[in-house]
């Protein structure tokens, strides 16, 4: 498929999915070596990085590594200083713990950052993050990020577990949308 509409917006073939499994397979591969000798714990953060999550775990080799899915929840509070986030769904003890974030796509940086801070308070020993994407050119925020597959410009993409309002998660390539801003 080359084009495809979702809601009111046309979007195009981007990256295929022949290539996001190349990002995947070196990106397994480099993590499968850093964490030879841990007990590494990766966490998706849902919704949009279950995919992506799912492909890099399937090629983890090293049988002690586990993996979990978290939320991250926002509360518009009483104050003037905005949304409370708070991380849903993490059951795991991380004290002591390699934890290794698995994130579909960086765009502003404010996710990330919002949920490095609250994993960080659990105490782990170390936190690495993985992006499959990164949109250098949104970036809002000062972070570290260990393993990015690609780059891309700052145009709205879909599909491989990312959406536009819901739908186009279940696109294998990933589309960008054809209107200019
Ligand atoms: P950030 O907090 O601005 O970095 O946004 C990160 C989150 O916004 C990602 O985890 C995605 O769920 C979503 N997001 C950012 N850019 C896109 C996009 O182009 N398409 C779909 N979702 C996106
Ligand atoms: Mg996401």
């Amino acid at each position: 498929m080359k084009n495809v509409k979702i809601h009111d917006k046309e979007f195009e073939l981007f990256i295929t999915y022949e290539k996001i499994r190349s990002i995947v397979e070196e990106m397994s591969e480099k993590m499968n070596n850093d964490f030879k000798d841990k007990n590494p714990l990766f966490l998706c953060i849902l919704n949009g990085s279950f995919m992506f999550a799912a492909e890099i775990f399937k090629r983890i080799s090293l049988l002690d590594a586990e993996i979990s899915f978290i939320k991250l929840a926002s509360y518009s509070g009483t104050h003037t200083t905005g949304s409370v986030k708070q991380l849903i769904g993490l059951n795991e003890d991380l004290t002591g713990r390699t934890v290794i974030v698995l994130e579909d796509i960086v765009d502003s940086g404010i996710t990330i950052v919002n949920t490095i801070e609250q994993i960080k308070a659990k105490n782990p020993a170390d936190i690495k993050i993985a992006t499959l994407l990164l949109k250098p050119d949104a970036l809002q925020v000062k972070v570290q990020l260990d393993y990015i597959g690609l780059e891309i410009p700052n145009d709205f993409i879909v599909g491989y577990g990312l959406d536009y309002d819901g739908r186009g998660r279940n696109l294998i390539d990933i589309y960008k949308v054809t209107e200019k801003k």
